[in-house]
């Protein structure tokens, strides 16, 4: 499968999000997670709080069955947001017990990464720094980033930590692109101008922080799945039309949109079905050319400013 780096790591450019695991019992998790690796899919996404914990339980039974998985496969988990979902938490202590118990629940000894959920507007950088620290250390984590983070919050996180920053994992879809967006309306007076990010992805590139890229297939703040959805009729008549032409479904398209950019972003599935992952893997097979990666960004709803729209249009 192609490959993206992530720190020194090089992992598939396709992660397994395990946020629904909850709802699946450990022997379908366990058919669902050797389906994943039979197909190089090595790399699983966790937070503590997924299905209240219950996602890295049954994960972790998967690894109870057979614990020479373990060594097959990539775990990243996520702290910050506290179970009661009524604050986030990024104090020293609430870090460290959090990897404790996501250690437990995966029946594992070590994360490969931990990244820090959302921002705690009462984060104070030198308390994370103490955390990422000790867990460094002790060997419980290998490596380090954040998710829905702006260029500013991760440097002010890098004044103390010292670990690399590795990750930034970000809302990012065909319906949802604002990082993308931002950079092509520079300075126009419409709504996609407005840097809702602080320049992210220009600044992870500039940095070497991989973007990895949650609810792929989404629109809004987990709305719903864009694919047939009939409020996208002209994104997905092109979508069948690349779907054709390249002999895969439109989830494949949908997802080698995120994977064609250069900055080589990482895109995670969300799928429990094993057909719907063996169809999201294919993205990794197909390289959209630039004008196709244009007519999916104008299929989306987005007029490029090349040509004012017929009602701007001076006569
Ligand atoms: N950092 C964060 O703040 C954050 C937030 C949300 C999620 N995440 C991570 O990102 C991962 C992916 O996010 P997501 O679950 O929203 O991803 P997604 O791939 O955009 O959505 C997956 C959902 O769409 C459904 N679906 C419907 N039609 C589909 C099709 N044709 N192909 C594939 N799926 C289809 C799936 O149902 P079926 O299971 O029935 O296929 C599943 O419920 C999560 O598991 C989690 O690890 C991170």
């Amino acid at each position: 499968m192609k490959t993206v780096k992530i720190g020194d790591m090089s992992v598939p450019a396709l992660a397994v999000g395990c946020r629904r695991f909850n709802n699946i019992s450990v022997e379908d998790a366990d058919k669902y997670v050797r389906a994943a690796l039979d197909m190089g899919a090595n790399y699983f996404d966790h937070a503590d709080v997924y299905g209240g914990s219950l996602s890295e339980t049954v994960f972790g039974g998967v690894l109870a069955i057979d614990p020479s998985l373990r060594d097959k496969m990539y775990i990243q988990s996520k702290c910050g947001i506290r179970k009661a979902m009524n604050a986030f938490d990024l104090s020293t202590e609430y870090i460290l017990s959090s990897v404790e118990g996501s250690l437990k629940r995966l029946n594992t000894d070590y994360l490969d990464v931990l990244l820090l959920h959302r921002m705690d507007a009462l984060m104070d950088p030198e308390e994370v720094a103490e955390a990422f620290g000790k867990l460094h250390q002790q060997g419980k984590v290998r490596a380090f980033g954040v998710s829905n983070a702006t260029p500013m919050q991760i440097l002010l996180l890098k004044k103390h930590v010292t670990q690399p920053i590795v990750i930034n994992q970000m809302q990012l879809s065909l319906a949802h692109c604002p990082m993308i967006a931002q950079g092509i309306y520079t300075n126009m007076d419409v709504k996609s101008a407005i840097d809702t990010d602080g320049s992210v992805l220009d600044f992870c590139r500039l940095h070497d922080i991989t973007i990895q890229t949650w609810a792929p297939l989404q629109f809004g703040y987990q709305k719903g799945v864009f694919l047939d959805h009939p409020d996208f009729p002209e994104l997905n008549r092109v979508l069948g039309e690349l779907a054709e032409k390249y002999a895969v479904t439109k989830t494949a398209i949908a997802l080698a949109w995120i994977l064609r950019h250069p900055a080589k972003m990482q895109a995670l599935t969300g799928t429990l079905k094993i057909g719907r992952l063996e169809d999201s893997l294919k993205a990794a097979e197909v390289e959209l050319t630039r004008d196709e990666w244009y007519e999916l960004f104008e299929a989306a709803g987005n007029h490029l400013p090349v040509n004012p729209q017929p009602n701007q249009a001076r006569s």
